[in-house]
């Protein structure tokens, strides 16, 4: 008999309190924080829902393995261990330790990227994107078409485009320097690439000499989703699909905030000899020494542990069951989203649930804020906010205007799904109120992380 009832498989051994707060507080709230949710206090904020990043809850084993961390500024155990266990994982010759996701593309754009080259990707993160411009190079996304569609149902919407990309890498030969897969794709709703694409870019990019990356925060969802969808994977351990996929690149990059399972972390990962040789190098300058990376000793430790767990079946299965649960309850209440969900999110899908906020007035920022001021959730805009302004300055609506409602790790058990779908289908039911806004002022780059806004006819939800 299997019973259908979602269960977390684990039991909860440390419980921290989240707070209530009413509307009027929330409200106050969002004025001070200008309209914009990064600038909230964590303790505002009832279910929070603005990164899967860092904030999931560690087992019991990783806090063991804490204890054994070894703080030893060069040669320490603790770092053995990890590259031991990445090593296992990716395959890869030299495992450097960063802080985080980051830190790794930073190291990495600076030794392989040039002013005017061009790298593609599937979709870029915002700080893969930014790492990029940051070096005078050209970001190019070139997801398949259907990536771009939220209500197309596609089982690897995660894939490159593989014509779009022969055609960059025939068309600019010596001015690719390297590509990038992002499993899942973060961007693109977190949605995963198929092996079958990973297989058949690697080839490309092997027979144009370029080596292929994949930036990895979420092999393991990644990996499980292959089991789940691919033929011929059925049967393998997510530890053995993640083994093939890494297979097929030449190195990636890695926030182990993610599928590190810990709270900081991450790594860059690759077999060239001389351009490890040179990231190592930076890596002193900004870093660390090459055996902590900017990292604990004991983070080295929960993330040896961490990997191993991101890769376990039952963990796996309650995770993505658990998040394409919501969506079941959110689609069959007619909300919008980015069909079908991914593995550590939900997308709402902005643009088709307000139709009257124009993009210049960024419905997904607005709708994010709207789920706050009700329910005392917090999302994050992934839209014309996050993307709508390009290097030159100029401004240039995003594809999609997405409100991402990402799971932390083992945090939130199926109760807390449940009022999420409460609280999304009422503020569904009145969208109609919700008004657009717009920015009061913001930085140059990443602005969404400190601009401020203001809602277009003076507040949020008309009467
Ligand atoms: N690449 C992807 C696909 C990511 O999702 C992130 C982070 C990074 C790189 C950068 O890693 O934060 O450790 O420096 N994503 C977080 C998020 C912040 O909310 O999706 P980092």
């Amino acid at each position: 008999m299997a019973f259908k009832t979602i269960i977390e498989p684990f039991r909860i051994k440390v419980v921290e309190p989240i707070r209530r707060t009413t509307r009027e507080e929330r409200d106050q709230a969002l004025r001070e924080a200008g309209f914009n949710l990064f600038l909230l206090r964590a303790e505002d904020v009832l279910i929070d829902l603005l990164t899967d990043s860092g904030t999931g809850a560690m087992s019991s084993e990783q806090w063991a393995g804490m204890m054994r961390g070894d703080e030893s500024y060069a040669g320490a155990r603790s770092f053995y261990r990890f590259e031991e266990t990445v090593r296992e994982i990716t395959g890869f010759k030299h495992i450097v330790p960063t802080h985080q996701g980051r830190a790794a593309e930073r190291i990495l754009c600076s030794v392989m990227v040039n002013q005017g080259d061009i790298v593609p990707n599937n979709t870029h993160f915002d700080t893969t994107r930014a790492n990029v411009e940051n070096v005078g190079a050209t970001a190019l996304d070139i997801p398949i078409p259907e990536a771009g569609q939220p209500a197309t149902i596609h089982p690897f919407k995660g894939n490159i485009d593989l014509a779009a990309l022969e055609h960059v890498l025939a068309t600019n030969a010596g001015g690719v320097p390297l590509v990038i897969l992002t499993v899942t794709n973060n961007s693109g709703g977190g949605q995963p690439v198929s092996m079958a694409n990973l297989k058949a870019a690697s080839h490309l990019c092997r027979s144009h000499g370029v080596p292929l990356f994949l930036d990895s925060c979420r092999f393991a969802e990644n990996s499980w989703f292959i089991k789940l969808r691919e033929p011929g994977f059925a049967d393998k351990t997510p530890f053995e699909i993640a083994r093939e996929m890494f297979g097929y690149a030449d190195g990636a990059t890695m926030s182990a905030k993610k599928d590190g399972m810990a709270n900081i972390g991450g790594f860059l990962a690759l077999n060239d000899d001389a351009f490890a040789q040179k990231c190592k190098n930076l890596l002193i300058l900004t870093e660390g020494f090459p055996t902590y990376g900017g990292l604990a000793g004991y983070d080295l430790e929960a993330l040896s542990i961490g990997f191993k767990e991101a890769l376990d079946e039952d963990y796996l299965r309650y995770r993505i069951r658990s998040v394409a649960y919501l969506g079941e309850r959110l689609t069959e209440a007619g909300i919008p989203l980015v069909q079908p969900p991914g593995g550590h999110a939900i997308y709402v899908d902005a643009k088709a649930m307000l139709p009257h906020i124009p993009q210049h007035q960024y419905p997904a920022w607005a709708l994010s804020l709207a789920l706050y001021l009700e329910g005392g959730v917090r999302s994050v805009e992934i839209g014309s906010v996050m993307f709508g302004r390009k290097p030159d300055g100029s401004e240039q609506p995003a594809a999609m205007e997405l409100v991402r409602l990402a799971f932390p790790r083992r945090v939130y058990t199926q109760s807390h799904v449940d009022y999420l779908a409460e609280v999304l289908i009422h503020v569904h039911q009145i969208r109609d109120r919700i008004c657009g806004v717009h920015i009061k002022e913001a930085p140059e780059v990443l602005r969404h992380f400190s601009a401020s806004f203001e809602p277009v006819g003076g507040d949020l939800l008309a009467p």
